[in-house]
């Protein structure tokens, strides 16, 4: 018989940790709730005030706003002077938590937390009994989605991910087919379709209400050359249709996603080319014990990615499907050619350079 004896040291760390990781975890919820409530933008652009000007200058209730506070400043988000007892978000803070700062707004990205928190119940009971909790129980998420897209993609989309295709810009300028699948809000598309007049644009996302907001823009913008459709993704059946086709973070959370990537294989024209932005990472935790946000993915993973495709009966792949796995699937769905590619700006996907021939 073994005894076991406990290591005093890595005990009080990792108590140390827990300790960390409650303070994260709750300032995470409180930068939620000042990006949502426009907080940050306007602390942003006051001096050094009380709570009270800062409530009165973003219109909400004081009492909340020095609470809030009080989690900001030991935090270490804002100053605070107490003998004056005002508040003051410095320059270099807010050049990471304000709208103004996108695509560096990485506030935006706190939202998850929260709302993965309105799902917690359903997700312990899948715990117990397996299934999953399916797309329409996220109430916020196109909303949050979007926030996040607009900051990976869109904001980088003509002078970052659109070059890394060869000659693809001059195909747009010149006029080509172009699909999005699992376009949620359409953002993607309707920022090429705006800037690429010549080309025949088409978003298909099995969400009505991401597709009536894309559509809603779209009016708005009074755009021709563009249409969205509800369509579940694995009903594809178009036939070398497309030039190019993308999935922008569309592939892991699907419920078949085999037969999604068999048509697109189908739908692609030949000589067409297929993006898929997808998480970098691999498909074994061992492979992913440096990964910068590995824990924040596997989370998102458990209790979005993974259980919408469970909930709707499918592989339950995850976010952290990973690198292997990807090619893996690529290859089975019929593509021949695949390069890998990274871009600074966004250090948690692959680019998929993928082709038929
Ligand atoms: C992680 S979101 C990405 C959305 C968008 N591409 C973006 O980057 O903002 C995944 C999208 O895939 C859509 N989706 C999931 N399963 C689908 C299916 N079977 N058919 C069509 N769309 C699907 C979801 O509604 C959601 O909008």
């Amino acid at each position: 018989m073994t005894t076991l004896t406990l290591d005093q040291t890595k005990a009080e760390a990792f108590a140390g940790r827990m300790l960390d990781i409650l303070n994260s975890g709750a300032i995470a919820v409180m930068t939620s709730i000042g990006h949502r409530t426009g907080l940050f933008d306007t602390m942003a652009e006051l001096p050094p005030s009380t709570s009270q000007q800062i409530a009165d200058a973003v219109g909400l209730n004081e009492r909340y706003v020095r609470e809030w506070l009080g989690a900001m400043v030991t935090g270490g988000f804002v100053e605070h002077n107490p003998a004056k007892n005002t508040y003051y978000l410095p320059l270099e803070h807010a050049a990471f938590l304000t709208r103004a700062s996108s695509p560096d707004n990485i506030a935006a990205f706190s939202q998850y937390i929260p709302l993965l928190g309105t799902v917690e119940d359903q997700i312990i009971d899948c715990f117990y009994k397996g299934g999953g909790v399916p797309y329409s129980a996220f109430k916020r998420f196109h909303e949050v989605m979007a926030e996040d897209s607009g900051q990976t993609v869109v904001a980088a989309l003509n002078n970052h991910i659109l070059p890394l295709i060869p000659r693809l810009i001059e195909a747009l300028e010149e006029g080509i087919n172009v699909l999005d699948v699992g376009c949620g809000s359409g953002r993607a598309i309707t920022k090429m379709a705006k800037e690429f007049p010549n080309s025949r644009f088409t978003g298909y996302d099995f969400s009505e209400e991401a597709i009536a907001i894309a559509q809603t823009e779209v009016q708005h913008l009074g755009l021709a050359n563009i249409r969205f459709q509800v369509k579940d993704a694995a009903t594809l059946d178009e036939v070398e249709k497309y030039d190019f086709i993308a999935t922008f973070d569309a592939i892991h959370d699907q419920a078949k996603p085999d037969v999604v990537l068999r048509g697109i294989a189908q739908a692609l024209r030949p000589d067409g080319v297929y993006l898929m932005q997808d998480i970098r990472a691999s498909s074994y935790v061992g492979g992913n014990l440096n990964h910068p946000i590995g824990p924040l993915l596997y989370t998102i993973s458990c209790m979005h990615c993974m259980t919408v495709s469970l909930a709707a009966g499918g592989m339950g792949l995850g976010t952290m499907w990973g690198q292997e796995k990807a090619l893996e699937m690529l290859e089975d769905a019929g593509f021949t050619s695949v390069e890998i590619k990274q871009l600074a700006h966004d250090f948690q996907n692959n680019y998929y350079i993928v082709r038929k021939n």
